[in-house]
């Protein structure tokens, strides 16, 4: 069987990992040591999970985190999360076709007694913030329990192949993403008073003040905190449109966790929904691990990510379709392809301009939503809890780490009673690095013809300050009092050392480098390139574009250099015409017939505009209720069962809130589904202690450390 497995990445290493087989129905299968089940299928090609029971239609993944019970299989006789559930040698899986069966039990089952355990700060979640405000406490030597789901700390950052935007200073702007997550994980293990749980789960919120937490899948504990710290950042949102939950329409969060965390080639040719930052990486990443990506829509008028991710795609040759939508996703089983059309001011589509591009997968990236269930239960019981990260606010990871400190901080000394103080700088940086991306402004080409200085293509304000900070003869300016202004190169083509540095530490790759030393007439450029070098090399020509992805022309390679200290960004020099050498940004990758639209327009006939996921309840089925006077979030679920399904309504409860918007319905005359204490699906007997019995908890913290 073909396997779908990254064999080669320009950033991330490719190891040789051990193989175990398990079975797939009838199928046997391979699979990594200690991959999930989700990814396991993946790289053997396997996208259809099953068929749901209410109307056999076709079931795949959409967040591959936990969130949406999407990709339920049954393993070894019992229904499991494929995408959080390890798949293990030998292990039986199948897909659900039909009501899952209850396993046979041949005797009692073993039950014990649930223990409780006390800590000063519980910290949910291990991702930026999680770690931060652990590294702040632990320094402090406050007991801290931190758990995470995963099978590594942290969070989205494991995730993150590209250079991170924000301050060089305070949050490793200018490294990548999975870097950052070893920093701040190598800073809190070996914390005398950190305690670290990963692959722990928590459940749930009591009015007893306690969290129910799932220690290794199996073992059911009770925390009691004086302090919870809710670092459980954001789920992917999901969108209706029609065939939206065909297998192939995923979010774009589950793709960067099939290739850039499990280096499974999920997808061939890639369309992606929404221009926000997310978005605008997964195409980028999508590019890095050689998948083809056949475009994006943007609803609005501009993409809402920064203009250099954007410009970025544009460059490597990724068309962005802004004011645009997709209509539908086709294909019987699985997709097919996607088909789009320009949307008016009041993003309505307009007839006559829909398009239809090829594409076997279409990432959903149309925001985020804070994972904050366990807060406001917390809330409601009277625990004192905190909340940081995308939990609390949605922003960059820059922001969760500089805001993890903060709350660190805040709770050390509530728990310590002290003084300490939290400098008055930091709130301030932290709302720097939280800003939206701020105005653009005209790009500054300076008009010089000699000598040698770098070309800053940036021009719109974002909290950024890594060339300014690497320089080595300060001649790259940026307001240190708010990093999101501009840089400004000094005025003077002759001073620069021609070092590179600013070229290859810039997370928007919008850096060039122009050297007339040599040749006034043919100067060369340094451009960085963060992909396999194959398609390069000296004397090879190369087609150059402007920083907004323009063909400005083919030049030749003079020279590329990969050095340690630039962490896999290569510098490529070519020699291009003094006429448009300034003006050169990126090198274009995607041959421009890759994302031509098919001659013919795909229509789906079917009415499958899907809100809830889990019961398979359309949008049209919502609004007629709506449309009849209902305003109750209950009477929806107890109607059309709405918010019942495995997930707990983690998916659609947005999706039902918006139809009440398109409806016309303030949000205010809405009542709100009741919210039960218990978040995370699990088997009933965890509650009655039937794993892994007398577990000694003490002794487990260092399997489970990082
Ligand atoms: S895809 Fe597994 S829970 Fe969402």
């Amino acid at each position: 069987m073909t396997t779908y497995r990254i064999d080669k990445h320009p950033i991330l290493p490719i190891s040789k990992k051990e193989q175990i087989t398990f079975f797939w129905g009838d199928q046997k299968l391979a699979a990594n040591k200690g991959e999930m089940i989700a990814s396991a299928l993946f790289a053997n090609g396997v996208r259809i999970f099953g068929h749901h029971p209410k109307d056999g239609a076709p079931q795949g993944i959409f967040c591959a985190n936990g969130q949406c019970s999407q990709c339920l299989v049954i393993a070894n006789d019992v229904p499991v999360k494929s995408c959080m559930t390890e798949v293990l040698p030998g292990m039986r899986v199948e897909p659900i076709d039909e009501l899952p069966r209850l396993p046979q039990v041949d005797n009692l089952p073993n039950m014990h007694a649930i223990d409780t355990i006390k800590v000063d700060v519980l910290i949910l979640g291990g991702g930026p913030a999680g770690m931060s405000a652990a590294g702040e406490l632990g320094r402090r030597g406050v007991d801290v329990l931190l758990i995470d789901d995963k099978d590594r700390l942290g969070g989205k950052l494991v995730l993150q192949t590209h250079r991170f935007f924000g301050s060089f200073e305070a949050v490793h702007a200018g490294t990548r993403g999975i870097d950052i997550a070893s920093i701040l994980s190598g800073e809190i293990t070996g914390l005398p008073s950190v305690k670290i749980w990963t692959n722990s789960t928590a459940l749930a919120v009591f009015s007893d003040k306690k969290v129910g937490v799932l220690r290794c899948g199996d073992e059911y504990v009770l925390i009691e905190p004086q302090i919870l710290l809710v670092a459980t950042g954001a789920r992917e949102k999901s969108l209706v449109f029609k065939g939206n939950t065909l297998p192939g329409v995923y979010g774009a969060g589950a793709f960067q966790t099939l290739v850039n965390r499990d280096l499974v080639r999920a997808a061939e040719r890639l369309f992606i929904i929404g221009g926000g930052n997310v978005g605008l990486i997964a195409g980028y990443h999508a590019l890095q691990a050689g998948i083809e990506v056949v475009g994006l829509v943007e609803a609005l008028p501009e993409c809402g990510g920064y203009k250099v991710h954007r410009d970025k795609l544009a460059r490597l040759g990724v068309p962005i379709y802004t004011s645009h939508t997709a209509i539908s996703a086709n294909g019987n089983d699985q997709v097919e392809s996607v088909t789009i059309a320009k949307i008016d001011d009041k993003f309505q589509p307009i007839p006559d301009t829909e398009k239809s591009f090829a594409c076997d997968t279409i990432l959903i990236a149309v925001g985020l939503d804070p994972v904050n269930e366990f807060t406001f239960k917390a809330r409601e019981y009277g625990i004192n809890v905190f909340d940081v990260g995308d939990a609390e606010e949605i922003a960059e990871a820059s922001a969760a780490i500089f805001s993890g400190r903060i709350k660190g901080r805040m709770i050390a000394r509530e728990l310590q009673e002290t003084n300490e103080e939290i400098p008055e700088e930091w709130s301030h940086t932290a709302q720097l690095l939280k800003s939206k991306p701020g105005k653009v402004g005209r790009e500054n080409i300076p008009p010089w013809e000699e000598g040698v200085f770098p070309i800053l293509h940036c021009s719109q304000e974002i909290p950024c300050n890594p060339c300014s900070a690497v320089c080595p003869k300060g001649l790259i300016k940026i307001d240190k009092t708010d990093i999101r202004q501009r840089p400004q190169f000094i005025d003077d083509p002759h001073q620069c050392l021609g070092c590179e540095q600013c070229v290859a530490i810039c997370p928007g790759l919008a850096i060039t480098l122009v050297d007339y030393r040599q040749d006034q007439e043919m100067p060369t450029v340094t451009i960085a390139y963060e992909f396999p070098l194959e398609s390069l090399g000296v004397g090879k020509k190369v087609t150059v574009t402007d920083s907004v992805g323009e063909i400005l022309g083919d030049v030749v390679v003079e020279d590329l250099r990969s050095i340690a200290r630039n962490n896999h960004t290569v510098l490529v020099k070519v020699s291009a015409p003094k006429e448009y050498a300034k003006r050169i940004a990126g090198i274009r990758i995607q041959d421009p017939s890759i994302c031509q639209p098919l001659p013919q327009i795909e229509e789906r006939m079917e009415d499958d505009t899907i809100v809830c996921r889990c019961e398979r309840v359309t949008a049209g089925e919502i609004r007629s209720l709506i449309r009849s006077g209902c305003r109750d979030m209950n009477e929806i679920k107890a109607v059309t069962r709405a918010g019942m399904g495995a997930c707990g309504g983690k998916t659609c409860t947005p999706l039902v809130k918006r139809i009440f918007r398109e409806e016309g319905v303030p949000l205010s005359e809405i009542k709100e589904n009741v919210k039960r204490p218990l978040f995370v699906e699990v088997p009933l007997g965890v509650f009655a202690g039937t794993g892994s019995p007398g577990a000694d908890l003490t002794g487990k913290e260092e399997a489970g450390d990082e």
